[in-house]
């Protein structure tokens, strides 16, 4: 094992999207709710070699992804930079907002999202001990190369023909003497290493998978879906409400959870407790039964339950010490602890319904939750107050 040094991811995102033909960013695309650019810093996020990293935008959308930074609770990302006419480009601009004391630079298209960590950990192994590893996968398809007018001047043995991808990873030094000699000469490579290449430098391939795709066209977008569809297992769907008699009082919660034909209800009553304790609590009891993990879309009349969650406002409590602002704690902070852990595992997008107007699954689940506060049988809410 090589000792500690310190890794700087870069992950490019500033790229038009043009290819993609939506007026939407790819990179801001939603799979399954969740942007294309969020899987890909989860990935260095929880990845243990990488130290910080480093975001490239176009300038319009520089505030937008602070915001959505904060809201997933990134620690690693220092800087989110303004990107440059071509990738390469924007790439630079990543290097020159490293720390000083970044001893290797991990380059990473911010639109492939299902890089394995294992691969990103293995591809800085190598740049560690060789000084340039870049991850690829052996082509699947014969290569011919023509010329202008297309005709077939050579065909490359398969063996020896490599598909790269990212994350590149570079010795520091090395990588910016070949941007600065790029960039006196004005040569624009499609990826890093070809920079490293001209210099006479050896780049090693470490092999990656195939699902490390690049999402750059509608049809990448469609095989996307289907890898995250793969991912997560289940769907389901869950409407949750919390009642209370008196706020504090006695309460109680009310969840129904649909799976394919299968339907479960699920209710408790409570001695003391408030309204938006068992709001909170009847979510995280919905989803303390799932097993495996689930693709869930949860429904809730409770603003302070969806505003929380999709608004990014408990992790910024979290982040800052379950402040809520600079002289208030947040209340209920063991149930939204609970609740984070749970959001963990399972993919779960929250909507707000209105509350009494005739949904017919929010009603069942307010019926729910007031029978159990009626019926008895009442336990104590152990954290309250
Ligand atoms: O254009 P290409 O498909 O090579 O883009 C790969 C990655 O580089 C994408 O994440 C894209 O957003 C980014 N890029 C960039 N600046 C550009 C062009 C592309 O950051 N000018």
């Amino acid at each position: 094992m090589s000792q500690k040094s310190y890794c700087t991811a870069i992950l490019p995102a500033a790229g038009s999207g043009k290819r993609m033909g939506k007026d939407i960013k790819k990179q801001f695309l939603k799979l399954n709710g969740k942007e294309i650019i969020v899987y890909t810093i989860e990935k260095f996020e929880q990845c243990n070699e990488v130290d910080e990293i480093i975001i490239v935008t176009t300038e319009e959308t520089i505030p937008f992804l602070w915001e959505i930074v904060k809201r997933e609770g990134f620690q690693k990302v220092v800087a989110i930079v303004k990107g440059g006419t071509e990738r390469q480009h924007s790439v630079y601009a990543g290097i020159c907002a490293v720390s000083e004391k970044t001893d290797f630079v991990i380059v990473h298209d911010g639109v492939r999202p299902f890089v394995a960590i294992e691969d990103i950990s293995k591809t800085i192994e190598i740049a560690k001990q060789k000084g340039a590893c870049v991850l690829g996968v052996k082509t699947k398809d014969t290569i011919k190369i023509c010329d202008e007018e297309n005709k077939i001047i050579q065909t490359p043995k398969r063996d020896f023909v490599w598909c790269i991808q990212t994350p590149q990873v570079f010795k520091k030094s090395l990588l910016l003497k070949a941007f600065e000699k790029a960039n006196k000469t004005g040569f624009v490579g499609t990826d890093e290493s070809v920079l490293i290449e001209q210099m006479g430098f050896d780049v090693f391939v470490e092999e990656g998978h195939y699902d490390n795709i690049k999402i750059t066209t509608p049809e990448d977008m469609m095989i996307a879906e289907a890898f995250v569809k793969k991912q997560i297992k289940k769907e389901v769907i869950i409407y949750t409400d919390g009642a209370c008699s008196g706020n504090p009082g006695a309460g109680g919660y009310g969840a129904v959870l649909l799976y394919g034909d299968k339907r479960k209800e699920l209710s408790q009553g409570y001695r003391m407790t408030t309204n938006n304790r068992m709001e909170v609590l009847a979510v995280i009891k919905a989803l303390e039964i799932l097993k495996g993990q689930c693709s869930v879309t949860l429904y809730s009349d409770s603003k302070y339950v969806v505003d929380a969650i999709e608004k990014g406002w408990v992790k910024k409590w979290k982040a800052n010490g379950w402040k809520r602002n600079q002289k208030e704690l947040a209340s209920n902070i063991d149930l939204w602890e609970r609740l984070l852990h749970l959001l963990e595992k399972h993919h779960v997008v929250f909507h707000w319904v209105k509350g009494h107007a005739d949904n017919i699954e929010n009603e069942r689940c307010d019926f729910l939750a007031r029978k159990a506060i009626e019926y008895g049988n009442l336990l104590e809410d152990e954290k309250y107050p």
